[in-house]
């Protein structure tokens, strides 16, 4: 089995782009009979630690799934509680991640989140846009169908008026009106938790994305078993379709 190799990192080939799906939290927060929000708070800990990993590895893009278009579903705490926790991340980490260099990105409609947080992130996107250094995406009321979606939609409108023809659409006009538009595709995928879906994350973006599962929880996921999953992926064959 693949999952019980050791791995060793090459720090010469990072991959410029590592998406990952942080789940695991309710199940990690129910382990310790605590409640779910127990777990995100946890979570958002993590996050902070393969943030900082992330930037001192070299990697250029790091985009996490924090919130799905989906997600609305759960109970309304959970959901004020997740939405809560972005503004504690940030008060606590918008400073750090400035003096880092750090330019931080929403993929999704975040309009539709309460004003507090829309504040947060806000004052996040102002205070970094200028920065150079690591691009910390953080997908939020994010789906990836929505987000194709939103691209078509501008590309039809262009289509009405006369701007454009369809026979000269070409994929990189849809690539270029995702979120990630003159970003590269993700070399890797990370889900943790065991789940083996990629949930509406990056699909435009993911068609030759290696994918890396853990059965680490997201609140248990370190630095070091994050350069364990990039290792897993430098040990892959990437064949683009070719041989
Ligand atoms: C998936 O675990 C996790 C989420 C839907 C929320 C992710 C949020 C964080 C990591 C914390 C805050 C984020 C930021 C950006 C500050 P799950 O609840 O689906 O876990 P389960 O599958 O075990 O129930």
């Amino acid at each position: 089995m693949e999952n019980n190799a050791t791995y060793q990192l090459d720090r010469e080939r990072i991959p410029q782009h590592v998406a990952i799906v942080m789940d695991g939290n309710g199940r990690w927060a129910k382990l310790r009979g605590k409640p779910r929000l127990f777990g995100h708070n946890a979570g958002m800990e993590a996050l902070k630690e393969i943030v900082k990993r992330s930037d001192v590895l070299g990697v250029k893009y790091l985009t996490v799934y924090a919130f799905s278009t989906e997600n609305w579903k759960r109970p309304i705490e959970e959901v004020s509680g997740i939405f809560k926790l972005l503004i504690v991340y940030m008060e606590r980490e918008l400073d750090e991640l400035h003096a880092n260099n750090v330019k931080v990105n929403i993929f999704g409609d975040y309009s539709k989140l309460p004003k507090a947080s829309i504040d947060a992130l806000e004052t996040a996107l102002n205070k970094t846009k200028n920065n150079t250094g690591l691009v910390f995406n953080i997908a939020l009321n994010y789906g990836g169908r929505d987000e194709i979606m939103r691209s078509v939609r501008r590309l039809a409108a262009d289509v009405r008026d006369g701007k454009l023809d369809p026979e000269e659409l070409t994929e990189d006009m849809l690539g270029a009106g995702l979120y990630t538009g003159g970003m590269v595709d993700p070399e890797v995928i990370i889900r943790t938790s065991g789940e083996l879906r990629l949930s509406n994350f990056l699909l435009w973006q993911s068609a030759y994305s290696e994918f890396v599962f853990t059965d680490v929880l997201w609140p248990d996921f370190t630095p070091e078993e994050y350069e364990r999953c990039i290792a897993e992926f430098q040990g892959r064959k990437r064949r683009y379709g070719g041989v």
